[in-house]
């Protein structure tokens, strides 16, 4: 064993020559919240630097992305109108449907992913249709292909279903298969964990479950054997892609992913986590850059090919004055 390890810690170049993993805002992808309501841009306060965005502020964002070197937007929907079926997640001429064709008008070149769940489209703000209390999985199923069908068909080049049913991904495919979509990749959310990281987000998109919790869908944070499985089903379901959700919490579980699958993997470092640094680096707590770079990178160490990251905007401008 070599016993004099800060030979290659000596100076930068050399620290850079031997650097073993490293961060690009080529592997970023910008989550955007878009309002149908909003008049103009409405800052969302645990998020700082994140707004809702109507489609007339969209374009100059999406600009924003693209001159960063930042190559995926993930767009979430506020819509207007919310119903028991979530009518307005599969209208054509729904929110994000909307935002879609205005992003492939202005910026041709960047790939647009779209969150496939209705939590943000029901009074209720489950994440399927409920019976009862309960949530009636197989009929959710319905809803969630028609929402991921009218994404595609508007032109989303790929569509993340997050809703956490059974059979959702098997689902999505069969009905993009159904209307000519074969080449619709699905990047699913299947190491989806029931998180308090999720509670700045769920300001944002107006989420919340009137009562109850999602833990009967989203998985139970003590259990890595349990999402490989989920992993697993997701893969025989036609997945594309596979995310593991929190980021930070669950690093084992992107290095599981990594090391039992060959498919790409995402990793989505979720507004808490955000919201964490954001409200340590406003009190002076902590190095914001330092910070950030360090959590990035250790998404990429522990084997993520994609970091989705409310991040994304300012890192990359920071990776690219390095
Ligand atoms: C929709 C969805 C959620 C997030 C992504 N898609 C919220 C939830 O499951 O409650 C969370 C993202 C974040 O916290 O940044 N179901």
């Amino acid at each position: 064993m070599p016993d004099r390890l800060r030979r290659l810690r000596k100076t930068p170049q050399l620290r850079s020559l031997f650097r073993e993993t490293e961060v690009s805002a080529s592997d970023f992808i910008y989550p955007i919240f878009v309002s149908e309501t909003a008049t103009g841009i409405e800052p969302i306060e645990s998020m700082p630097g994140q707004s809702r965005l109507p489609l007339s502020m969209l374009a100059n964002k999406l600009c924003e992305v693209e001159s960063a070197g930042v190559p995926a937007v993930l767009f979430f929907g506020l819509p207007a109108h919310k119903d028991d079926r979530a009518s307005a997640s599969a209208d054509s001429n729904g929110i994000v449907q909307q935002a879609i064709r205005l992003a492939k008008k202005t910026c041709p070149d960047l790939v647009v992913m779209t969150d496939v769940c209705v939590c943000a489209y029901t009074p209720h703000g489950h994440c399927g249709v409920l019976k009862g209390d309960q949530i009636d999985n197989d009929q959710s199923l319905e809803l969630l292909a028609a929402m991921a069908v009218s994404h595609a068909q508007a032109g989303a080049d790929v569509v993340a279903p997050s809703s956490m049913m059974d059979r959702q991904v098997g689902a999505i495919r069969e009905g993009l298969d159904a209307n000519g979509l074969q080449t619709t990749p699905i990047m699913a959310y299947s190491a989806k964990f029931a998180s308090a990281f999720y509670g700045p987000f769920r300001e944002a998109a107006d989420s919340s479950p009137s009562f109850g919790d999602r833990s009967s869908y989203q998985h139970e944070p003590g259990n890595a054997r349990h999402s490989r499985l989920e992993l697993f089903a997701d893969i025989d379901e036609g997945a594309d892609i596979l995310m593991v959700k929190p980021g930070l919490p669950y690093l084992d579980i992107v290095q599981m992913a990594r090391a039992e699958t060959d498919l790409p993997i995402a990793v989505y470092n979720v507004s808490g986590e955000y919201a964490m640094v954001k409200a340590a680096a406003e009190r002076g707590w902590l190095d914001e850059r330092r910070t950030v770079l360090e959590i990035l990178t250790s998404f990429r160490r522990a084997g993520a090919d994609l970091i989705i990251t409310y991040h994304a905007l300012e890192a990359a401008i920071w990776l690219n004055d390095n």
